[in-house]
């Protein structure tokens, strides 16, 4: 089983999940911030290539590939699901020309690559024509458990051989003690399973047919059935309810938490933390509690991520600190940058190296050059800002006339001050000075200084006047007012 052309991987993702009381598809429920069946068919991707992975899809057939489509694996459809042994039914044309298969459930996404190497590697050392992969777990309740044939009649030397997987409704009292299960994890030899497949009946509580019957069909006609054990059933792990998915995702989470302090990453209190299966950060990052990195988010060395942070589908350089309470979406963030506490990064942003952003501003569609400072409440969208300007506390980019959105463009060494708004399209040239309150609709040039409000008046001695003449009209003795 070396050569990949000769091994397909079949994942079957055609259920409905009926017990998750979901609208949407099981396999499309999301762990660890993606689809149970996309962290499936990651793993299968280590073991062949794309163009041999099958995915059986039926319930909301399209919604799933869909979903899936950018991996490039193959689909086939089970409109109607019949069971598990149905769904193979339905990909016989497809493997039709692989010499083994291993068949994978979409819903369970913990399943490492290395068992997968270790199933299929047991699987052709034993010469098995069906391999299927069990384990102990705490609780047995619900699993298929493993029927052995009688000790002393395995007609081949190596391990002992099945005879049979029955499903929990179908079991006999005396096998309720049974502890090992199928984890639902197989691999088959193509030729015994295709010339057997259709010997499945529909003789069970749910009339369907059971993937899990072909370790009695295969066994029943003089083929090798044996199982590979596994000491790890939590990677096996599938997800029927809501509450079982939960589990999953918070196990999945922590091993990425581990994943990354193994790594030189410090994450204090990683229980509290979101992040995602696909993050990566570099060492000597720390990582407060509460803190979530969604999606593909990387992030450097040396950096401190502050609590209450959301960061998703981000960059960040090296020694980039988030202070709390700050929301960062699809940007960049070069080394050295300091942003928040309570700063919102919009998508498209590009935020320079050893940038300061201060507390309630909000960027988007900004490009901050190297140097920049918006260290108060500002707004800058749709705007690009060149090295070290600095954007004073309530400078508005008025970017939106009501139906288009408009460039602003502020060169190096500018200083915009105080609650100004620049009404785009305006550009501000290198070391450019903008008064405070200004509203600014035409370009400035470089170097010069814009004025652009009305001038102050005082009215000398008004205020003490106006005071005089109320208290004399409250001291009349009618009150009159
Ligand atoms: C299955 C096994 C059980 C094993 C358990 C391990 C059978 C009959 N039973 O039970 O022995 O202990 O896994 O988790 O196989 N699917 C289809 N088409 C169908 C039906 C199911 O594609 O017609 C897919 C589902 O989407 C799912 C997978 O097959 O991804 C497993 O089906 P599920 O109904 O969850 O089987 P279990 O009850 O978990
Ligand atoms: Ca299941």
């Amino acid at each position: 089983m070396d050569s990949s052309k000769n091994l397909a991987i079949v994942i079957m993702a055609a259920g409905k999940g009926t017990r998750l009381k979901s609208r949407r598809p099981k396999v499309l429920h999301e762990i660890g911030g993606k689809p149970l069946l996309a962290h499936v068919i990651a793993a299968a991707s280590q073991i062949v290539s794309p163009e041999n992975i099958f995915a059986v899809v039926g319930h909301q057939a399209e919604k799933v590939k869909a979903a899936v489509a950018a991996t490039g694996i193959h689909f086939v459809d089970q409109t109607e699901q019949r069971g598990t042994g149905h769904a193979i039914q339905c990909a016989r044309e497809a493997i039709a020309g692989y010499e083994d298969i291993l068949v994978l459930s979409g819903d369970a996404p913990l399943i490492h690559t290395e068992t997968l190497a270790a199933l299929a590697a047991f699987h052709h050392a034993q010469q098995a024509a069906m391999t299927l992969t069990t384990a102990e777990p705490a609780e047995p309740t619900g699993y298929g458990r493993i029927i052995y044939r009688a000790e002393g009649s395995h007609p081949t030397p190596g391990a002992p051989e099945v005879s049979a997987i029955i499903e929990q409704k179908m079991l006999a009292p005396q096998q309720l003690s049974l502890r090992e299960v199928n984890m639902g994890l197989y691999a088959f030899k193509t030729a015994p399973l295709l010339a057997n497949l259709d010997k499945l009946t529909c003789n069970n509580p749910h009339a369907e047919l059971y993937l899990t019957d072909m370790a009695q069909v295969l066994s029943a006609a003089g083929e090798r059935v044996v199982a590979f054990h596994t000491d790890d059933p939590d990677q096996l792990l599938g997800a029927n309810t809501i509450a079982e998915m939960m589990a999953l995702d918070a196990s999945l989470r922590l091993a990425t938490a581990q994943r990354l302090m193994a790594a030189g990453v410090t994450i204090f209190r990683p229980e509290t933390c979101v992040i995602d299966a696909d993050v990566e950060v570099a060492a000597d990052t720390i990582i407060e509690p509460y803190v979530q990195l969604l999606g593909r988010t990387r992030i450097g060395a040396d950096c401190r991520i502050r609590s209450y942070t959301v960061v998703e589908n981000c960059t960040l350089g090296d020694n980039v600190v988030l202070l709390q309470s700050c929301v960062l979406a699809e940007s960049t963030i070069a080394s050295g940058a300091s942003i928040g506490p309570f700063a919102r990064i919009r998508p498209g942003c590009e935020i320079g190296e050893d940038v300061h952003i201060g507390n309630f501003v909000e960027t988007k569609k900004a490009k901050l050059h190297k140097g920049v400072k918006a260290g108060h409440l500002t707004y800058i969208g749709d705007a690009e800002v060149d090295e070290r300007s600095n954007i004073g506390a309530g400078v508005i980019t008025c970017n939106y006339d009501g139906a288009r959105k408009h460039l602003t463009r502020i060169g190096k060494d500018a200083f915009i001050g105080s609650d100004s708004t620049l009404v785009a399209p305006v550009e501000i040239g290198d070391g450019a000075y903008i008064a405070a309150g200004s509203c600014i609709t035409s370009d400035v040039p470089p170097g010069s200084l814009a004025v652009a409000r009305t001038r102050q008046i005082v009215k000398e001695g008004w205020a003490m006047s106006q005071r005089d003449s109320l208290k004399a009209e409250n001291a009349r003795p009618d009150g009159a007012k």
